[in-house]
């Protein structure tokens, strides 16, 4: 029979105390804590980007410091914690069994929450790998591992005590992502210390390279999507009380995506001294990658069928779908982008940084924060959030500032491509690079206000967060009359 978590998986089991919510209540407040530091840093170099000025010369406050500070916080801090806090939620209802190794699930909170601290001090000293979604030095790199390790422990171990039987499809893309990082994390991050504060990668040249976005490629394939598809698959149903539109497709859906993302990360390196069957070799596959991200997307909004009135009405609903049609658009677009003569237009410009911000605000940001509203008041025994008019206006601050930031960035963004390939009747180039950079910059400045947006919707969740934990009574309760 196919399992359906809205109906028959959960029942039964409510009790604070049959699960260990501890855990999933401290990465859920991490979560909304590292949101706002994160999409602060990303203000921030964003205004720098606009008025170089802002780094006042202090070294630590360079853009090239704090461009990693903003990757590394909202992937690994924000992201991160989203993920631990779902997968922790959801491996325990669906299993019906209390976390594996109580104490090591704490250690996973302290220790990650310790690796994002050291990624705070570290990146704006300067110390670094110079490998992108992979700088932070290796005394680092090995508390990661072993906090990495840990979790595994403690979700297949909750896996392996679970007391039904089916494996709800969540937990296969949060075990896919968890033991794909493992593997990731361990070989891209091979290197030879020199000094507590720099090392040398076990790789050189074109295979370092090779290695560094196969590695970076599914970074985004495992830790930025398949984690979130597990959230998908579970929070939709919930939030819908509807089953999932098809579980055969959802089986289906897991497969074709994890055989496909190992072999795309080529894209990467169009062009380069990488040799050219590899690069057409990752092309093909990430053309072929849209058939399962379409399959998925559309899984998770048909769920929605029968139900579509509760968007008009449930603002915490409509961030999950909606982060599904980023999810969509930014799977169409990537796969675009990886052929090869539209790589030669994209390349270099600030295509990319929408493409990314269009799968990272859209796609990773909502459904994190839709998981979040949903998870928040359950773990802390509250009948909802706060207020659900400030979700509202989370929701809307928070899709303008996606739509000018990315809408901002894919128009400097062909326009610089164009500008660069353009050249006279006698063969010179037509624009100085110069040129080029004073027309991008009033997109610097939407981009900015986008971002600035987005921040503020992040800042009215910490604030409903906040009335919501400590108990605060909604604004919007019915007066009883007397
Ligand atoms: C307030 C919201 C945000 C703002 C203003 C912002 C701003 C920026 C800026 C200015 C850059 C550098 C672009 C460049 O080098 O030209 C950047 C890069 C990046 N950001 Fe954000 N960001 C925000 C939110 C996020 C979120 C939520 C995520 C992920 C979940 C994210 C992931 C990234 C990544 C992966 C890059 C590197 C892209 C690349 O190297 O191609 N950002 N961001
Ligand atoms: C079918 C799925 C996807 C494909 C085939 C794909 C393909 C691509 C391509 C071709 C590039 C440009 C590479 C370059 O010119 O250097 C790129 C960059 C990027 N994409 Fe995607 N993309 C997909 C989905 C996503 C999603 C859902 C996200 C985020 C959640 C994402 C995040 C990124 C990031 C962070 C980069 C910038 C990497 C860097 O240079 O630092 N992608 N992607």
């Amino acid at each position: 029979m196919v399992p359906n978590i809205v109906t028959a998986n959960e029942v039964g089991m409510e009790s604070q105390e049959t699960y260990n919510y501890r855990v999933v209540r401290q990465f859920a407040v991490m979560t909304v804590i590292w949101g706002v530091v994160g999409l602060l840093v990303g203000v921030i170099i964003a205004a720098q980007l606009a008025w170089p000025a802002l780094n006042f010369d202090i070294p630590w406050l360079t853009y090239s410091r704090l461009r990693p500070l903003h990757t590394n916080a909202v992937i690994f801090a924000f992201g991160g914690s989203a993920l631990f806090a779902t997968s922790y939620y959801v491996v325990q209802r669906t299993c019906q069994a209390r976390l594996f190794a109580g104490g090591l699930a704490a250690f996973t909170f302290w220790g990650w929450n310790l690796v994002i601290v050291a990624a705070a001090i570290s990146l704006p000293m300067g110390w670094t790998t110079g490998k992108e979604y992979a700088e932070l030095e290796w005394p680092i790199d090995i508390l990661i591992t072993l906090v990495w390790v840990s979790y595994a422990i403690v979700f297949f171990g909750t896996i392996v005590k679970r007391k039904v039987q089916h494996i709800y499809v969540a937990n296969w893309f949060f075990g896919a992502f968890i033991i794909t990082v493992a593997v990731l994390h361990i070989v891209n991050s091979a290197e030879l210390p020199v000094s507590l504060t720099k090392s040398y990668s076990a790789y050189a040249g074109t295979i370092d390279a090779m290695v560094q976005w196969w590695y970076g490629h599914n970074a985004v394939g495992f830790f930025l999507t398949a984690g979130f598809l597990g959230i998908m698959y579970y929070f939709i149903p919930k939030q819908a009380e509807r089953p999932i539109y098809s579980y055969r497709l959802s089986v289906v859906h897991f497969w074709t995506l994890i055989a496909i993302y190992m072999w795309a990360g080529p894209h990467h390196l169009h062009y380069t001294a990488l040799p050219d069957w590899a690069q057409s070799l990752g092309m093909a596959f990430s053309l072929l990658l849209l058939a399962p991200s379409w399959g998925g997307m559309i899984n998770g909004i048909m769920t929605l069928s029968g139900a579509w009135h509760k968007l008009r009405t449930d603002p915490i609903l409509r961030f999950l779908i909606v982060s599904l049609s980023f999810y969509g658009m930014s799977t169409f677009e990537g796969p675009m982008m990886s052929i090869k003569t539209v790589n030669a237009l994209s390349h270099y410009t600030d295509w990319t940084i929408g493409h990314v911000h269009s799968g990272a605000l859209g796609w990773v940001g909502l459904v994190s924060m839709g998981a979040m509203y949903f998870l928040i008041p359950r773990v802390f025994n509250r009948d909802g959030m706060y207020s659900k008019k400030l979700i509202e206006v989370h929701f809307w601050t928070a899709t303008i500032g996606i739509v000018l930031y990315i809408a901002a960035m894919w128009i400097a963004g062909v326009m610089q491509g164009l500008m660069w390939r353009a050249v006279n009747d006698d063969g010179t180039l037509t624009y100085s690079f110069v040129e080029s950079l004073e027309a991008t910059y009033p997109y610097y400045v939407v981009r900015l206000l986008g971002g600035l947006l987005y921040l503020f919707g992040m800042l009215v969740m910490l604030y409903n967060t906040i009335k919501t934990i400590s108990g605060a009574k909604s604004p919007e309760a019915v007066p009883q009359s007397a």
